[in-house]
């Protein structure tokens, strides 16, 4: 198994966090924030990026998993949800990568089923090649290839999720 060089830096990283936090700081200037992090992967760019944010905001998690049941069609399970009510909370999804959209757009539509004033998404990473469902992104912070990517919380078998860098994964045989 090998882990490339970095793909994106931790000093690219660390500038499109910010230039993100400023956009939404303005964007939800005077709004009832509510961030929530979509882990695991999310649980590094989420704590980053709500440090950054200057509006007064609330967090809670989703705890999401997804996996293939076939070939194609892709499973999500949530552990933990949401728990404060969100009708009266204008709802930021933080995510660390959309790849073929299956996960985000179930979180999404079962966010919009109980009515939250708004709902907006921001992933610092867009495998845009790999899309499946169709899933509306309000703030994308990298597109990257087709490539499978470790690092910064993303990982492969919940491993290199603590590289303070993006890299891209390869297995060997
Ligand atoms: P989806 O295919 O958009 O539903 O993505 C499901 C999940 O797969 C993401 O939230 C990630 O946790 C994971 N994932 C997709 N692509 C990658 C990758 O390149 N590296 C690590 N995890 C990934
Ligand atoms: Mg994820």
């Amino acid at each position: 198994m090998v882990v490339g060089k970095p793909l994106l830096t931790v000093a690219q990283i660390q500038k499109k966090v910010r230039a993100l936090a400023d956009t939404i700081s303005d964007d939800y200037e005077g709004k009832n924030l509510l961030a929530v992090g979509i882990l695991k992967g999310a649980f590094i760019f989420f704590s980053d990026i709500v440090k950054l944010i200057k509006t007064p905001l609330r967090i809670d998690f989703i705890v999401a998993s997804s996996y293939m049941k076939t070939d194609t069609i892709g499973e999500v399970k949530i552990f933990y949800d949401i728990r404060e009510d969100i009708t009266n909370k204008d709802v930021l999804l933080i995510e660390d990568i959309v790849d073929t959209g299956v996960s985000m757009n179930y979180i999404r539509e079962r966010i919009l089923m109980k009515g939250p004033k708004s709902l907006r998404i921001c992933t610092l990473l867009d495998k845009k090649e790999r899309r499946q469902v169709d899933v509306p992104l309000d703030y994308v912070g990298f597109e990257i290839p087709n490539e499978f990517v470790v690092g910064y919380g993303l990982d492969y078998d919940n491993r290199f999720r603590n590289l303070p860098y993006i890299s891209i994964f390869k297995k060997t045989a």
